[in-house]
């Protein structure tokens, strides 16, 4: 090619560039911060003798377990704690239609009948159900497990960060907004407490859900667990301010086993064909290299990355305002490349199907070859996407590596699709966004600007897909407290040393008092769920 000829391709090319790079600038632009709402000021209440309601909910080991009968392990324990909510929270019991459901009568289902009954209902949903510490761990926590302790401007125990908090704290909300005159909603306001959602709420939550199926009942919205605010930002793309993160979607789960079958035999001869069970698992995680599941960056994170846009460093901005495949494709594939494969475990599981190793089982002796081996794999499905999805990946990587006598197993019990994903320009969304700015503190020097909002993935299952048919306005997960990633706070969940910010029960009162007034309200319900991209590609 001639020099000019160079030249003029060089040029269309900086122009198609410049053009293109110009498109994301002006799209990027287009993307701003939601207007601060005016702060709103907290209803008084005795910050005191509310918080110890809650220290006193925290002294009841309530563990859940599968094996357990009514998925009970201390019944006298769960029967004492419902004795306490409903000495603590009288205003509540009298107010509210309070029923018992569920294996035992040991789960709650709350309603507070709004004014106007053409309204559907919005959903409140938490568990006072806890994980068991850890046998052998006991003697690590600073303060007892289920003592509920108050020190160091934290409250210590199970159930502070999971979850017995948003109990005490909606219960807490509903009483302050009782007590200040504000009797009833127009909406219908509903609470459901599990007492079995660790071990998957099959005798707590999804028989509450299935009794409102069958009364017809259809909801507006449903707020569960999932989110919260994280203190030091969203690296890297908020560093300066805490935002608060709503599970607007949260992944499918289930469990893959692989069964490889070989002669076996004498271990001083293994076969030189590939055959013993060794040899195949390593045939097949080649084969899994070679074909890894596909990236995919939809909603809710591309949501996510719009509304974080405004508050980005200002280069990242045209990114993550184009960060949807219908804005730019090129965009959204180097997004995904980097989520995947850039920046960490947390934003690689956010745009794939995660397949982790928890189990390999093969052999009986030192000098024996296995005849048969058992690989484990816990997954994880993107919304929109099926477990059947991944067991027809694992087949295609055993085609691959030609093991033809392999068998995929699919543990049926334990597998659920991804959720759908909900909107964020619906309505729920809207006021949830709106209780929580203008309720929670202003980041630290910047008095004009309110916490960001952000849409958000979940990776752990929570009790709200039992309530998903029954949604029409798709359910948000969010519980008003800060957690300090940098901190280690994530490490709690579950964890030793369990404990939550005191100050930051008295701040969910708050938020939730905004929400139950702003949900309790007529609103409209334009919005609402939204098909997961990934079912309509
Ligand atoms: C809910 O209960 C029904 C009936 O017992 C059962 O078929 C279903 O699998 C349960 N669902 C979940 C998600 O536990
Ligand atoms: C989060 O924790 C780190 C490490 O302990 C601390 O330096 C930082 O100030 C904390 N951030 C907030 C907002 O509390």
């Amino acid at each position: 090619m001639s020099a000019r000829g160079l030249g003029t391709v060089a040029f269309v090319a900086l122009f198609a560039v410049g053009l293109q790079v110009g498109i994301l600038v002006k799209h990027s632009l287009q993307v701003k911060a939601p207007e601060a709402p005016e702060p709103v000021t907290c209803p008084n209440f005795d910050h005191g003798a509310a918080l110890d309601r809650f220290r006193r909910l925290l002294t009841f080991p309530t563990v859940s377990s599968k094996e357990a009968p009514d998925h009970a392990t201390d019944h006298e324990a769960l029967r004492g704690m419902l004795e306490h909510l409903e000495q603590s929270y009288p205003a509540v019991w009298q107010t509210m239609t309070v029923e018992e459901v569920g294996a035992g009568g040991y789960s709650r289902l709350l309603t507070w009948r709004g004014s106007d009954p053409s309204l559907d209902p919005v959903l409140f949903i938490s568990h006072y159900d806890v994980v068991p510490v850890t046998p052998g761990t006991e003697g690590e926590w600073k303060h007892g497990p289920f003592s509920g302790d108050l020190a160091d401007g934290y409250v210590w125990g199970r159930g502070t960060i999971d979850i017995k908090f948003s109990v005490a704290a909606l219960l807490e909300a509903a009483s302050v907004l009782l007590a200040g005159g504000y009797t009833q909603p127009t909406r219908t306001l509903m609470f459901a407490f599990g007492h079995d959602e660790e071990v998957g709420g099959g005798l707590g939550a999804n028989v509450t859900a299935r009794l409102l199926a069958s009364r017809g009942v259809r909801l507006a919205a449903v707020l569960d667990e999932g989110g919260a605010v994280l203190a030091d930002g969203m690296r890297p793309f908020v560093t300066d301010m805490p935002v608060a993160l709503v599970g607007m979607a949260e992944k499918g789960y289930s469990v893959v086993r692989v069964v490889l079958r070989s002669p076996g035999g004498h271990a001083s001869m293994p076969p030189i064909d590939g055959s013993d069970i060794g040899t195949q698992v390593w045939r097949l995680y080649s084969a899994l290299l070679l074909q890894q599941t596909p990236t995919q960056l939809a909603a809710p994170v591309t949501d996510m990355l719009r509304a974080l846009s405004p508050y980005a460093p200002p280069l990242m901005r045209p990114l993550l305002a184009n960060a949807d495949a219908r804005q730019s494709w090129l965009v959204n594939r180097l997004l995904g490349f980097a989520f995947r494969r850039l920046l960490s475990r947390d934003t690689a599981a956010m745009v794939t199907d995660t397949i982790a190793t928890t189990r390999l089982i093969a052999g009986v002796a030192d000098n024996v070859l296995p005849q048969e081996g058992v690989v484990s794999f816990n997954v994880r499905v993107l919304p929109g996407h099926t477990p059947g999805q991944v067991v027809e990946h694992m087949q295609r990587a055993l085609r691959l590596a030609r093991l033809s006598g392999a068998e995929v197993k699919l543990v049926e019990a334990t597998a659920w699709a991804g959720s759908d994903v909900t909107s964020a320009s619906g309505r729920p969304f809207q006021l949830l966004r709106q209780a929580i700015q203008e309720v929670w503190p202003r980041p630290a020097g910047q008095p004009d600007t309110a916490i960001p909002v952000i849409p958000y993935m979940v990776g752990g299952g929570t009790d709200s897909k039992h309530y998903a048919p029954l949604s029409d306005g798709g359910i948000l997960r969010f519980i008003p407290f800060g957690l300090n990633k940098t901190a280690g706070d994530l490490g709690l969940i579950h964890g030793t040393n369990e404990r939550i910010p005191a100050d930051d029960f008295r701040k969910a009162v708050c938020v939730y008092a905004r929400v139950l007034e702003l949900m309790g309200s007529d609103w409209s319900e334009a919005g609402g769920k939204e098909k997961p991209a990934a079912a309509v590609a």
